[in-house]
């Protein structure tokens, strides 16, 4: 009888934090910026695969995946190859006023995980999500001729001036910022768990689309609405899948009133849902796409796609001096061959998309099957390896403290994890997890999720 190897574990070398972390992490508190954040005291050191070694030596296993970026894991031997090779030619020269062949051909194989039959569509590179969110406002207000943006509450899009408007989930980013931008208005979002508007789970998409249609009759002219940005599945407002008939019905809003779609991507895109974008899980097609985060396992690239007909402004009316920076473009190429497939990442099937699917299906069961121990789970959804764990009260209600304290007790066994939403922990790992390596996962956060009880 063969025995299996036994599978990597988190190894603790010191308490948490360890010297050189707190050492680390006082520092940083004297001399960077004020608005970070630090949710528990972790200083990354190096990472392999999904793992993260600190800098006292502690290995700790990935679900967050440096919030949904390191797609192929930290120091993908593929993607490291790329950048080093692209770093030796050169690393910048400024796509805004010269092409690249690196940009070109990344665009071209960007736009043929979108385009459908008869339809052409165009790339802007930027460096951030935000960015990526602004070129499209920009570009919908341009087109259109109209001001007005339609966002949702709970939606995240980013930190500059255009993009915290759009935002919607904390007040938090915009307190002590104002003025914003004039002509945004924020509608609900259909959460099946906690449905808005009085409805139900089934019912919560139709009536977001009615609310719109109130407001046209009432508040916001429909003939002055520019476009509708939305996440076709909401990231930081706590990873939330609206149901089936929602995202055709809002296609359809657009249509009858001219009204560009703006899906934005940055948290769910780049297969982590286990497909490219998570817009494709229906028949819908927006009419412009915003990406970051995922695209180039955290070299810094974001795109904005559009369809032509749609990408008229002019010559020089937009640009970015770093924006489709060649190493990380290089990146990005690195990342898409292991994303479709064109090169096999070992144990993990035909594509990082396919194995998304296939190890997020494994863990939502698993969680799913968790509930009937831990009471105070009340939802499990996702798709794909985009998946968030709802805490709530024993009356239903979110539970942000609890959902705090289980975030700390699986970083102290060795999980690192990220909150969002309310009351959420999202699990967003490398799309490179394998199925023991997620058992593994799942086993530290019962121990953790027991010692709450
Ligand atoms: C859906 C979505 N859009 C936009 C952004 C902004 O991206 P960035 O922080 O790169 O500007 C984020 C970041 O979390 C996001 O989740």
């Amino acid at each position: 009888m063969t025995t299996l190897p036994k599978p990597r574990q988190p190894e603790l070398k010191t308490a948490l934090p360890g010297p050189k972390t707190a050492a680390i992490m006082e520092r940083d508190s004297q001399h960077l910026s004020t608005s970070y954040m630090r949710p528990y005291p972790f200083v990354p050191d190096h990472g392999e695969g999904v793992w993260l070694t600190d800098v006292d030596g502690n290995t700790m296993l990935d679900f967050f995946a440096g919030i949904a970026v390191s797609t192929t894991g930290h120091a993908h031997p593929h993607v490291v190859r790329a950048v080093q090779e692209q770093v030796t030619k050169f690393t910048h020269v400024c796509l805004t006023d010269y092409p690249q062949e690196i940009t070109t051909s990344l665009a071209e194989r960007m736009v043929k995980h979108v385009e459908k039959p008869g339809e052409k569509w165009r790339v802007f590179f930027g460096n951030s999500g935000a960015e990526a969110v602004e070129a499209a406002v920009k570009l919908a207000r341009n087109h259109t001729g109209r001001s007005h943006i339609i966002s949702t509450i709970g939606s995240f899009h980013g930190r500059t001036y255009g993009a915290i408007t759009l935002t919607g989930s904390k007040t938090k980013y915009k307190r002590g910022f104002g003025p914003l931008l004039p002509n945004v208005s924020h509608v609900p979002y259909p959460n099946p768990f906690r449905p808005p508007l009085g409805a139900t789970a089934e019912t919560c998409g139709q009536a977001v689309i009615d609310h719109i249609e109130g407001l046209f009759q009432t508040i916001i002219p429909a003939d002055e609405v520019a476009a509708i940005i939305i996440e076709p599945m909401q990231g930081e407002g706590g990873y939330i899948v609206p149901p089936a008939d929602f995202l055709p019905k809002l296609r359809a809003l657009c249509d009858r009133h001219g009204i560009m779609l703006i899906f934005d991507e940055v948290q769910a895109g780049m297969g982590r849902t286990g497909k490219m974008y998570s817009f494709q899980h229906s028949d819908v097609q927006p009419d412009m796409i915003t990406v970051a985060k995922g695209i180039a396992s955290g070299m810094p690239i974001s795109a904005m796609l559009a369809k032509e007909s749609v990408m008229t402004w002019p010559v020089g009316s937009h640009g970015s001096t770093y924006g489709g920076n060649p190493v990380a473009a290089a990146a990005a190429h690195a990342t898409l061959d292991l994303l479709e497939g064109v090169v096999k990442h070992p144990g993990c099937g035909a594509s990082l998309m396919d194995n998304a699917a296939e190890v997020g299906a494994y863990l939502m069961a698993e969680l799913r099957s968790m509930q009937a121990e831990f009471p105070f789970i009340g939802d499990v959804r996702g798709e794909g390896l985009f998946i968030g764990i709802e805490f709530v009260t024993p009356d239903g209600r979110p539970d942000g403290k609890l959902r705090d304290a289980a975030s700390m007790a699986m970083f102290g066994r060795g999980l690192l994890n990220l909150d969002c939403g309310e009351a959420v922990i999202r699990i967003s790992p490398p799309l490179i997890l394998t199925r023991e390596e997620a058992a593994t996962g799942l086993a530290l956060m019962r121990e953790a999720l027991r010692s709450l009880s």
